[in-house]
């Protein structure tokens, strides 16, 4: 990876997203990390340190009106203008149609689905900006975190897959619209990961365990960051747009 890259990376205080911050800073690359939780952004912070990149936390919330320019904006004030931006930020939500809980499905669609395409939009208007000022000599990388369920329905988690649908269409539709000016966006289709996803959306613990019996070892969020780091580390001229991952041993 060219070490002189600067990234903006959402959902960095946990799981995928920090590891793709922390792996980042290991290999030079300087990272604006944010996320609702200051104090996790800060450990973060320090743990890279010594790292030959660096973290600056950014405490934020991804559904606040401008927090992608806002990002975009403090990434260049304090380094030099990004050309990575990693849209991670997201939550699930348990159940099916009827046996989720309704009350929380805006606020689901506003973090997974709203707040992931003003992301886009934010990044790749910032992103041609820049292409036009030096003719896409450099390549410049949107990556976003869907999932397996946004791309084969998932009967149980219905609700929470529609968002990663709508992601999935979203990524491939700005993909053919921006290509031409070397931006790469590139989408990263994740099986069952071990992280703060599952407590966090208040998954039942008795069934995810069971998953993980069944299908495990699950993936852990290094595992995905180094296929991230792997996809933004090609050559200009290759894209790999979309890439699913999961553990060898889940079926669906
Ligand atoms: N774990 C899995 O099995 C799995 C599989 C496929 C895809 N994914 C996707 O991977 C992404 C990361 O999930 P994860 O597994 O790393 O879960 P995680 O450990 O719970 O991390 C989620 C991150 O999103 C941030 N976030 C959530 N709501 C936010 C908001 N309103 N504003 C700003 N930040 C917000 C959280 O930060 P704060 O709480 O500090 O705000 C946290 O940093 C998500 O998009 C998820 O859908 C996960």
């Amino acid at each position: 990876m060219d070490e002189k890259r600067v990234a903006v990376v959402t959902g960095a205080s946990s799981g995928i997203g920090r590891a793709i911050a922390a792996r980042f800073a290991r290999q030079g690359v300087r990272v604006l990390a944010t996320g609702r939780d200051g104090r996790r952004l800060a450990d973060l912070a320090a743990e890279s340190d010594q790292a030959p990149g660096a973290v600056r936390p950014f405490p934020g919330d991804v559904t606040t009106p401008g927090h992608a320019r806002e990002l975009l904006a403090a990434a260049a004030a304090e380094w030099e203008a990004a050309s990575i931006f990693v849209a991670c930020a997201g939550h699930g939500l348990p159940g099916t149609v009827l046996g989720s809980d309704p009350t929380r499905w805006e606020r689901l669609i506003e973090v997974n689905v709203l707040a992931v395409l003003h992301q886009l939009r934010d990044a790749a208007a910032e992103f041609v900006r820049q292409a036009e000022l030096d003719g896409g000599r450099r390549v410049r990388d949107i990556v976003v975190i869907g999932s397996t369920v946004g791309r084969q329905v998932s009967a149980a988690n219905p609700v929470y897959g529609s968002t990663k649908f709508a992601v999935h269409s979203l990524v491939e539709a700005l993909r053919q619209e921006v290509c031409a000016h070397n931006v790469r966006v590139t989408l990263i289709e994740p099986g069952f990961v071990r992280s703060g996803f599952q407590d966090a959306a208040g998954y039942d613990s008795a069934w995810f365990e069971a998953v993980a019996a069944e299908s495990g070892p699950l993936l852990t969020p290094e595992d995905v960051a180094s296929v991230v780091e792997f996809a933004v580390g090609r050559p200009t001229h290759v894209h790999l747009d979309d890439i699913r991952l999961r553990p060898t041993r889940q079926k669906v």
